[in-house]
C-alpha cells in the first residue's frame, strides 16, 4: 500500500510506510503566497492501494485533505483509505442546544465521499461512524497505551468518569493491571471529592486515560485528589493530546508523567499508532 502523509501526521505516516508491505509516495507540496495548498503527487497510483493519512485538526489540515483526497483521486488508484488519527470537531456530535451544526456529522460526510473506507483512532463518540459513509471503522489506541503503562509498572489505570470506564478496562487489560472509574462527591457548596469508586490509591502508581486531554482541567483536578489520597505516581495518558492554551506545563506539574500517541504530534507523543493502523489496513 502506498501511504501519501498529510503534513498533521508527517511522524506517523512515515511510521506507517516503514512498515513491511507498505511505502511513502513521492510527492511535492508548498503553500501558495495566499496561503493555500498545493500538492503534486509524482508517483504513478493507477490500480494501487493508497492511504492517505491526515489528522483534521486544526482546520487548515481538513482542507489540505480534501486536497489530498482529490489528488490521489485522479491518478486512478484501486482504492482509497484515509486514515484521520485525530477526528476534529468531533465533540460537537449532536445540536446541543437548537440552531447549532453537528459539526462532526458535517465534517465526516465530506471526508467520506473521495473514500473506499475510513479509519478513526478513539474517535470521541462512535456513534457518529456512519456519518463516513458504510466502510468506516474505528479502532482503540488503549491497548499500546496499556503496553506503555505496563512498562512503567503501573498498579490501576482508571478512566475520569464511569462513562469512559471501557478505556479504562481495554488499557488494563492490556497492561495486565487493575482498573477503576473516578467518582466525584459534592461534599458541600464548594468542595467536590474526585476518588476512585473502590480502589484505594495509598502507596500506588495509577494512571488516568483519556481520549482527549484537552485544557487538562479534567485531569489536573483528578491527579491532585489522587496525590492527596496517597497515590505513589500519578500518569496522565490520553490517545489525542490536543493541549489548549499550554496545558503541558501545567499537566507535568499536576502529573508525575504525560504521555499521549503520535495522532496529535507533541513533546508527550511517546506511543506510535503505527502498527495498529498498518493491522487494522492488512
Ligand atoms: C470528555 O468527554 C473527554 O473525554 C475529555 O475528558 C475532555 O475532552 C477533557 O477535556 P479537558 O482536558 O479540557 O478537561
Amino acid at each position: 500500500m502506498i501511504v501519501v502523509g498529510g503534513s498533521a501526521s508527517q511522524g506517523l505516516s512515515r511510521a506507517v510506510a516503514s512498515l513491511p508491505g507498505f511505502s511513502l509516495a513521492n510527492m511535492v507540496t508548498k503553500r501558495f503566497p495566499d496561503t493555500e495548498y498545493y500538492v503534486k503527487i509524482n508517483d504513478d497510483l493507477k490500480g494501487e492501494d493508497v492511504v492517505i493519512i491526515q489528522t483534521t485538526y486544526p482546520d487548515p489540515n481538513i482542507i489540505e485533505l480534501f486536497i489530498l483526497q482529490d489528488a490521489v483521486s485522479r491518478l486512478d488508484p484501486g482504492s482509497i483509505t484515509t486514515v484521520v488519527p485525530y477526528f476534529g470537531y468531533a465533540r460537537q456530535d449532536k445540536e446541543f442546544t437548537n440552531g447549532e451544526a453537528v459539526s462532526a456529522r458535517n465534517m465526516a460526510k465530506h471526508i467520506g465521499l473521495i473514500s473506499n473506507r475510513i479509519l478513526t483512532i478513539d474517535i470521541h463518540n462512535i456513534s457518529i461512524m456512519d456519518a463516513f459513509g458504510d466502510h468506516a471503522r474505528n479502532i482503540t489506541g488503549m491497548t499500546e497505551i496499556g503496553k506503555f503503562l505496563a512498562s512503567e509498572g503501573v498498579d490501576a489505570i482508571l478512566s475520569p468518569d464511569a462513562g469512559s470506564k471501557d478505556r479504562a478496562s481495554i488499557a488494563a487489560g492490556s497492561a495486565g493491571c487493575g482498573w477503576d472509574f473516578l467518582e466525584k462527591t459534592r461534599i458541600d457548596g464548594s468542595t467536590v471529592e474526585i476518588k476512585p469508586k473502590s480502589l484505594d490509591v495509598e502507596g500506588k502508581t495509577v494512571a488516568i486515560v483519556d481520549d482527549i486531554i484537552a485544557t487538562g482541567g479534567t485531569i489536573i483536578k483528578a491527579s491532585e485528589q489522587l496525590r492527596e489520597q496517597g497515590a505513589k505516581k500519578v500518569i496522565a495518558a490520553c490517545t489525542h493530546g490536543l493541549y489548549t492554551g499550554g496545558a503541558i506545563p501545567r499537566l507535568e506539574g499536576a502529573c508525575d508523567m504525560l504521555l499521549s500517541t503520535d495522532t496529535l504530534e507533541s513533546s508527550t507523543s511517546k506511543i506510535s499508532m503505527a502498527s495498529i493502523i498498518a493491522e487494522a489496513l492488512n
